[in-house]
């Protein structure tokens, strides 16, 4: 993945507990310690044992560490540095996840041959929401869970997730995450 990716799971980390567990992280990672431009594609490897040694360093299971990690993404990386394009995106939930395609279409200029996500997004009734998400990928719908929750306090529409369903698929992944909006 994207160096941007890595470099707000490093953040994180650092934000949060000090260079000296940082440090640990990446020992324990055993990654290159030039893991973290930008605008550089890595393996996804890189950000996958980044992740499994925070959650082991911190003591804290991989997907506690993950949900972390997507609420950071928003809070964080997406404020700060993402600002206009998430505010051009849309001013409500719903709004904004129907864009998200749209969104990493658009920074497919900028991150070249990357490998975004796709969303699925429908408003079953007026305090339901249906987000599918689909990726080639594995191991990821903690992330996913954390993105949501921390779209929804961006928003002010407090929500809980409902239930988080595999549907079924040769490779990669395709899940349903059920909203129930508190309206
Ligand atoms: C302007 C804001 C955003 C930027 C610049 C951005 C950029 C990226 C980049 C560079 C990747 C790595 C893909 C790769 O290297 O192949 C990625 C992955 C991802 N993005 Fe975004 N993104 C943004 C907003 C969001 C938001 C708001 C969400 C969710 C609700 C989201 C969900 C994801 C997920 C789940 C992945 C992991 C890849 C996967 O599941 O296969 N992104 N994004």
């Amino acid at each position: 993945m994207y160096g941007v990716i890595n470099k707000s799971l490093r953040e994180m980390v650092l934000d949060g507990h000090g260079e000296l567990i940082w440090d640990q992280v990446m020992a324990k990672a055993g990654v290159p310690s030039d893991s973290f431009l930008s605008m550089r594609s890595y393996d996804d490897e890189i950000t996958f044992r980044l992740a499994v040694a925070s959650s082991d360093v911190l003591g804290i299971d991989v997907d506690t560490a993950l949900h972390a990690f997507g609420e950071h993404w928003v809070n964080h990386t997406l404020a700060k540095e993402y600002d206009a394009l998430a505010r051009s995106t849309g001013s409500t939930m719903l709004e904004f996840l129907t864009n998200l395609n749209a969104l990493h279409d658009r920074i497919s200029t900028t991150f070249l041959d990357y490998q975004p996500p796709e969303f699925r997004v429908s408003a079953l009734e007026a305090n339901r929401m249906d987000v599918q998400y689909i990726s080639h990928r594995e191991g990821l719908n903690s992330f996913v869970a954390g993105l949501l929750v921390a779209l929804s306090n961006r928003f002010n529409e407090p929500m809980t997730i409902e239930e988080i369903e595999s549907l079924p698929v040769e490779s990669g992944t395709h899940t349903r995450f059920k909203l129930l909006m508190a309206v």
